[in-house]
């Protein structure tokens, strides 16, 4: 299911707006289905942050307003949080670029790995389990049944 992804005006803030200037100030993008978008600036300048955004996965503490924040009919702004489960990790995807720090200790890779293919695909538990042990092999993860 593709859609287009619009941006209008996202603006972040930590704490009420005017205190401290805006982590991002008006972004506005608009992703066409099949197309590339590459975000370039230095370090801290908020492509993470605008990411997080689109995702509606802020830290705490932080507040984000848009003009429009839209995957195809889906309002993301005002969408149920069932509704932004059902998009996160299937209609859009983050790539971490850290991956190994992206991944939570308290939790087994295995059960990461597999969780997108029960909520997303529907998958039982042992033909999750059997995918998982394929993905980890496929990119070289040693022992991956035992992993
Ligand atoms: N919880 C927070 N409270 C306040 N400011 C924050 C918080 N988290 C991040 N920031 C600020 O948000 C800004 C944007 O950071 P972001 O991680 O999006 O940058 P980036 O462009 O992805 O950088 P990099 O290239 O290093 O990945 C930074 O200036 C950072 O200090
Ligand atoms: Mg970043």
């Amino acid at each position: 299911m593709s859609a287009r992804l619009e941006v209008r005006d996202l603006t972040v803030h930590a704490g009420r707006p005017g205190q401290a200037p805006p982590i991002l100030d008006r972004v506005s993008l608009t992703l066409d289905p099949g197309e590339v978008l590459a975000v370039v600036g230095e370090s801290g300048s908020g492509k993470s942050m605008t990411a997080h955004s689109v995702l509606r996965m802020l830290p705490a503490g932080l507040h984000m307003d848009a003009e429009g924040l839209r995957l195809g009919d889906l309002d993301l702004l005002a969408a149920s949080s069932r509704a932004l489960d059902g998009v996160r990790g299937r209609r859009i995807s983050m790539l971490y670029q850290q991956p190994k720090r992206m991944l939570d200790p308290t939790a087994t890779v295995g059960s990461q790995v597999a969780e997108p293919l029960r909520r997303h695909l529907g998958m039982s538990r042992q033909a999750a389990r059997r995918r998982v042990v394929e993905l980890l092999a496929a990119v070289g993860i040693p022992d991956p049944d035992r992993r």
